[in-house]
């Protein structure tokens, strides 16, 4: 451990996804031809009718502290929207806690209800800040990982098998880093696995707008209430509604969880940007944006048809998860003479000008992630420099 550090940073390792952007950016600035195809976020701007909210409250004097726990506006909204995505179930805006980012709703969440040598299950490949977080909760991650013959999805076999006393779940579904989906039936019998042991579930659905099949990807708001006792929806608006930048996440929980991380935050951050909550609510309630939102999907759907019919046609060799959500694309490189994605990746930026991601940020370095979240031109320089490479590599 590094020397004048807190014990509560025992593990901390900085994001490697961000790290990856940065070395893109680097790159960039001293010349070189780089494409990234590592960062995880929309290359849309948002949306106007959002971006016009967020700009009103800020001329309407909205700049003041918010309530700890989010704007009415906004709880009000995301609980109508979340109830018309789940069919109309009844969702409570007490319980909803609006926080800065759904980075920082995960976070409220863990460190809500985990504590020093908890052991919280994390299906891996996953998303790097889980254990991180998890770790500043001062409870330990275990890693449960994915069958390779199933969208690196697992099982509550796998659950049992591996963290039998999990205090925790956490769980992305459309997953980051694969773009796998849990169906509604794997979703019920994990809710299923963790009501019968007293297991908590973090519920990290915020790609749930970006899915390929019909309507939104599958959810634990689609289950009865008895089975969502112990369960955190995240939920947010940074990549449907291509929002990064103005940090707002939800998270719907029981009542007293709720009220919880809202005192929690209370003293961290007293709560999210207020103008911003302003923007989000127009994004969750104005049924325009929806519009919207459905061009931008089916914009990375096109794009995610291109990535893989050209790694089916040119790169038959290579496994990947095929994408049915988010928008990431999650292949594997050590069929090309034992190379790690690790190893992969550096000599592919530095080699071809391509920035991915190694599967080692997400706890499986067999693998490789590309994001794309960029503009469909940048992928297909980037998939040409990604085959030649590739097949270089496989000679
Ligand atoms: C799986 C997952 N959860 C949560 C987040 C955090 O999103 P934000 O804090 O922008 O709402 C991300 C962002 O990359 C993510 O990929």
């Amino acid at each position: 451990m590094t020397q004048g550090l807190s014990p509560n940073l025992q593990h901390l390792e900085t994001s490697a996804t961000i790290a990856i952007s940065q070395e893109a950016k680097r790159r960039r600035a001293a010349g070189e031809d780089v494409i990234d195809l590592g960062a995880g976020e929309p290359d849309f701007p948002t949306p106007p009718i959002p971006a016009d909210a967020g700009i009103r409250a800020v001329k309407e004097g909205k700049t003041h502290y918010p309530a700890n726990e989010g704007i009415l506006e906004l709880r009000a909204a995301a609980a109508k929207h979340l109830s018309l995505l789940s069919g109309g179930r009844p969702v409570n805006a007490d319980h909803i806690v609006v926080s800065s980012g759904s980075k920082q709703s995960l976070f409220n969440a863990c460190f809500t209800l985990f504590g020093p040598g908890e052991v919280v299950a994390i299906p891996a490949p996953a998303w790097v800040s889980y254990p991180q977080i998890v770790h500043l909760a001062r409870a330990r991650p275990v890693l449960v990982s994915g069958d390779p013959e199933w969208s690196l999805k697992v099982s509550v076999k796998d659950l049992d098998r591996v963290v039998p006393g999990a205090q925790g779940l956490m769980l992305c579904s459309p997953c980051n880093p694969t773009g796998g989906v849990y169906t509604q039936g794997e979703i019920r019998a994990i809710a299923e696995w963790a009501r019968k042991r007293g297991v908590w579930v973090i519920a990290d659905e915020i790609y749930r707008r970006i899915h390929y099949g019909t309507g939104p990807a599958p959810s634990f708001l689609d289950l009865p209430d008895e089975l969502l006792e112990r369960v955190v929806v995240v939920y947010g608006v940074s990549k449907a509604y291509a929002m990064t930048g103005w940090r707002i996440g939800l998270a719907l929980a029981p009542g007293t969880i709720a009220r919880a991380m809202a005192a929690l935050q209370s003293h961290t951050t007293t709560g999210a940007n207020h103008p911003a909550q302003y923007a989000a609510a127009a994004a969750l309630g104005d049924e325009r944006v929806e519009h919207d939102v459905s061009r931008m999907v089916a914009e990375f759907r096109r794009r995610r048809d291109l990535v893989v019919s050209r790694f089916r046609q040119e790169l038959p060799g290579i496994e990947f998860v095929e994408p049915l959500g988010a928008f990431y694309f999650f292949f594997r490189v050590d069929s090309l003479g034992g190379t790690s994605g690790t190893e992969f990746c550096t000599r592919l930026i530095t080699q071809s000008g391509v920035a991915l991601v190694p599967g080692a940020a997400f706890g499986d370095d067999r693998y490789v992630r590309l994001s794309y979240a960029a503009a469909t031109d940048s992928i297909v320089q980037a998939l040409d420099r990604i085959v030649a490479f590739a097949k270089k590599l496989g000679d």
